[in-house]
């Protein structure tokens, strides 16, 4: 198994309905307050089950919603179909769409899956589709130096805020014997030094700049502005 077919399969990495619901809140509501105008176009790339999608599109005049698992696009499709203020892409329409027609492209918790070669590919790929106004958001981004006691610590903060600390403690237990942790012992998740990425940005033509705050409950990851040159 690779990570793609993990993230296209059943998993169980949110520990109960409570936590699922309330990463997805605090997902939304980080990427709403990014966003510049109501009269924003915004992509978010790798979104996931993005349930709490509405919030940030009601700050935005349209939201495209892509994430390259099969399954995951059906499942948007069906949550989201009637909302006309949220499209769900499929890799060729986000291909086809109109260049520099963006105002934000978010790449949440991305791209520690993909290769360095495959985020290259997508600094190309979102530089071509914002306007020269827009930004790239690409947050989550694993530091060369992060532990796994940074991310246990992070985890159980929210799980306490959250009231769902007794089950993340169980779900921990669980995730030691899980596929997730399998996949991420056998093939790993990309890191980056802060140095480095910001090398790539400006190698794919873009003045980035590391933000104080990350998206979502992980305060340990990075998060990047990036705006094209
Ligand atoms: C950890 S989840 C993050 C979901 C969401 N962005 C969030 O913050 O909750 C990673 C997502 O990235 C998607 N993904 C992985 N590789 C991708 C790629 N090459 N292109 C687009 N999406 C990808 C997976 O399908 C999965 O839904």
């Amino acid at each position: 198994m690779n990570w793609r077919e993990f993230w296209n399969g059943t998993h169980s990495i949110y520990v109960n309905e409570r936590h699922r619901t309330l990463h997805y809140d605090r997902i939304a509501k980080d990427i709403a307050a990014l966003i510049p105008s109501a009269d924003a176009c915004v992509v978010d790339y790798g979104c996931g089950e993005a349930e709490s999608a509405e919030l940030v599109a009601r700050r935005c005049a349209m939201l495209y919603l892509y994430d390259s698992a099969p399954n995951v696009q059906a499942r948007l499709r069906l949550r989201f179909g009637r909302n006309d203020r949220i499209v769900v892409l499929s890799t060729e329409a986000l291909e086809a769409m109109t260049d520099h027609s963006l105002d934000v492209f978010v790449a949440n918790s991305v791209i520690q899956y993909l290769t360095h070669k495959e985020f290259e590919a997508l600094l190309d790929l979102a530089r071509r589709k914002l306007k020269t106004t827009g930004m790239l958001v690409v947050a989550d981004v694993i530091p060369e130096t992060a532990n796994f006691i940074d991310d246990t610590r992070a985890l159980l903060g929210f799980a306490t805020r959250g009231g769902f600390l007794l089950t993340a403690l169980t779900g921990l237990a669980a995730t030691m014997f899980s596929e997730y942790r399998k996949l991420r012992h056998e093939i790993g998740l990309t890191r980056y030094a802060e140095e480095d990425i910001e090398t790539l940005f400006a190698a794919h033509l873009y003045r980035a700049e590391r933000s104080s705050t990350n998206i979502g409950h992980n305060q340990s990851r990075m998060m990047f502005v990036a705006r094209p040159l």
